[in-house]
């Protein structure tokens, strides 16, 4: 018994975490049965799940084609003097040497973090065990490689800094748990897990639910299903599960957090703080989910079309939500006032603090 307790705690993330450290949403009591069998039952989530950049987020370097594919490339590290080098070896394993003058230092990249939307990183470990969060990715933006977010400004002076920035256990144990599924915390690599944001993430531990639906007369209405069921959250508990990764957000009584969020355009980047800024999300019967404009399962709609809707539900004459209509356009709403802004260098994410937006650019 206390065994199997131990393994239990083990497997769940801890609780009073962080603003960088995620929450667990469920209540249950279970192992993790692993993604695969859930697509026995639910065939159509299942193939879109797996399909999803949440899914691609996190992958074995030779199995990402954007890494592979521009293999060999070699990089003069200005700042360092050092030359990099990626290759990847007869067995297939990824490869990343610094040299200077006859110094040569050299790791294996175990993983490759990033599903490709946006950019990969990659990520090794030294001889001693220390990881390395590559000096170099790979960016979408540009389809080629950079220095890794954060690095430019960077100063190494060894070619054994020019690999990259060593991360603390913490960092990577962070890195983990928003980037895979049931990992265990006190691991300092993700053992028994999951690559990527699988079902087991957000829904939970789902062993005992597999157990209960896999027996005959349990399917009755009503009865415990012994898994998390996401749609039941109100729209600012749905907010605070997504911000676990996506940027928690503040209560409507933390003021000064409102305000530094406000003031922050970096903060962009973290739609679940961005979104409860909004009118629409504080002054609507229901508050505004995040699911009433995205499919968990699946990566975002690129339509116009599928985001007006979304906005008419609200904002038409005579429906009930009581909000007003807009006195300058009747279409293509979010180019107005949930616009995509550059964040990093390499990246732009869009504002959900849905406003009217003044005095800045717009896509
Ligand atoms: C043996 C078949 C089976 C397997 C395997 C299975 N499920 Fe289910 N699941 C069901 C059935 C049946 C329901 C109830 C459907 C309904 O009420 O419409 C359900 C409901 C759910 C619900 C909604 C729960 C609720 O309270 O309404 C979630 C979430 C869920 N499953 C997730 C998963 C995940 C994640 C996995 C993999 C770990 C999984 N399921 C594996 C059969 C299965
Ligand atoms: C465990 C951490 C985690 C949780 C929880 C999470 N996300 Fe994500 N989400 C990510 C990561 C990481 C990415 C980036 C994936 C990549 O590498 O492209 C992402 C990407 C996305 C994207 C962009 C997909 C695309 O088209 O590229 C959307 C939309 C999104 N998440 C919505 C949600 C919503 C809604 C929820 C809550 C129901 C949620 N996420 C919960 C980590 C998480
Ligand atoms: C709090 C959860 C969280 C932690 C901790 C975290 N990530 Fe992420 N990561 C995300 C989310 C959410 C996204 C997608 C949205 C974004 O880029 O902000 C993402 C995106 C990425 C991407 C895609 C490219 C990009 O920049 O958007 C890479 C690469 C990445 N993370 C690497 C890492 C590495 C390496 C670590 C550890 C040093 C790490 N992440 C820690 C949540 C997290
Ligand atoms: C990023 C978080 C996230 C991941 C990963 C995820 N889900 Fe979900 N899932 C949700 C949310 C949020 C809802 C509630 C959707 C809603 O209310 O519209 C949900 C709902 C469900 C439901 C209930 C559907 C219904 O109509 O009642 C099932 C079943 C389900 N998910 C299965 C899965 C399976 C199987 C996987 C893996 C292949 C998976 N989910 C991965 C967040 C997630
Ligand atoms: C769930 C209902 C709902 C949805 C969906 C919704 N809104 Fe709103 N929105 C409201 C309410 C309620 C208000 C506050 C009353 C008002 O200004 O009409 C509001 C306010 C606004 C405002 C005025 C903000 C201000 O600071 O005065 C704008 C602009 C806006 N919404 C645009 C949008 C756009 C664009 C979308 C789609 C991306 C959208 N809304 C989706 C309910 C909604
Ligand atoms: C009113 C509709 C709406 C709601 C509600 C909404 N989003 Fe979005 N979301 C969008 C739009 C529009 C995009 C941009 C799609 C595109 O790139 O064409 C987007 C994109 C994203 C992306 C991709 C990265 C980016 O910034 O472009 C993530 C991640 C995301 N949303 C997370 C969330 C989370 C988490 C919630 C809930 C806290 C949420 N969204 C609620 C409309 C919405
Ligand atoms: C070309 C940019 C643009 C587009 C597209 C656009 N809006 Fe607006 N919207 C504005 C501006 C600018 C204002 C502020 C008008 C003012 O204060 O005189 C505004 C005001 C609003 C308001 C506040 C109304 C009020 O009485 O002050 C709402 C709600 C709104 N828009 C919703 C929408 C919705 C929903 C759509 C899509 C059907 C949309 N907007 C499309 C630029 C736009």
């Amino acid at each position: 018994m206390i065994r199997f307790g131990t393994v239990l705690l083990a497997l769940l993330p801890a609780a009073g975490q962080t603003v960088r450290t995620p929450t667990r949403s469920w209540t249950q009591e279970s192992a993790y049965a692993g993604s695969r069998i859930c697509a026995g039952c639910h065939g159509a989530i299942y193939a879109r799940q797996e399909a999803s950049n949440h899914a691609g987020s996190l992958r074995p370097p030779a199995a990402t084609k954007e890494l592979t594919d521009s293999l060999p490339i070699r990089i003069a590290d200005r700042a360092s003097g050092a030359t990099l080098t990626l290759t990847q070896s007869a067995e297939g394993k990824l490869e990343l040497e610094a040299s200077k003058e006859d110094k040569i230092e050299r790791i294996t990249l175990e993983w490759a973090f990033g599903s490709g939307a946006k950019g990969i990183t990659p990520v090794g470990r030294k001889n001693d065990g220390t990881f390395v969060e590559s000096r170099i990715s790979w960016y979408a933006f540009q389809h080629q490689f950079g220095l890794t977010t954060g690095a430019a400004g960077g100063d190494p002076k060894t070619e054994s800094e020019s690999l990259g920035r060593n991360l603390s256990v913490k960092d990577v144990q962070e890195c983990f748990s928003c980037h895979t599924t049931g990992y265990a915390p006190d691991q300092p690599a993700p053992a028994r897990s999951e690559m990527g944001i699988r079902c087991e993430r957000c829904h939970g531990p789902g062993a005992e639910h597999v157990r209960v639906m896999q027996a005959a007369n349990q399917k009755a209405p009503g009865a415990d299903k012994k898994i998390f069921h996401p749609g039941t959250l109100d729209a600012f508990s749905q907010a605070q599960m997504c911000g676990s990764c996506h940027g928690r957000p503040p209560r409507d009584t933390d003021l000064d957090a409102i305000r530094l969020i406000e003031q922050s355009p970096n903060t962009v980047r973290f739609s679940s703080q961005r979104l409860v800024l909004s009118r629409c999300f504080n002054e609507s019967a229901d508050g505004l989910k995040c699911t009433r404009c995205h499919d968990p399962h699946t990566n975002v709609v690129a339509q116009r079309q599928h985001w007006d809707t979304r906005c008419l539900a609200c904002h038409s004459a005579g429906v009930r939500a009581k909000a007003r209509t807009c006195p300058i356009a009747g279409s293509n709403c979010v180019s107005c006032h949930m616009p995509s802004e550059r964040v990093m260098r390499n990246s732009e994410f869009t504002d959900h603090w849905i406003r009217v937006v003044r005095e800045r650019a717009r896509r």
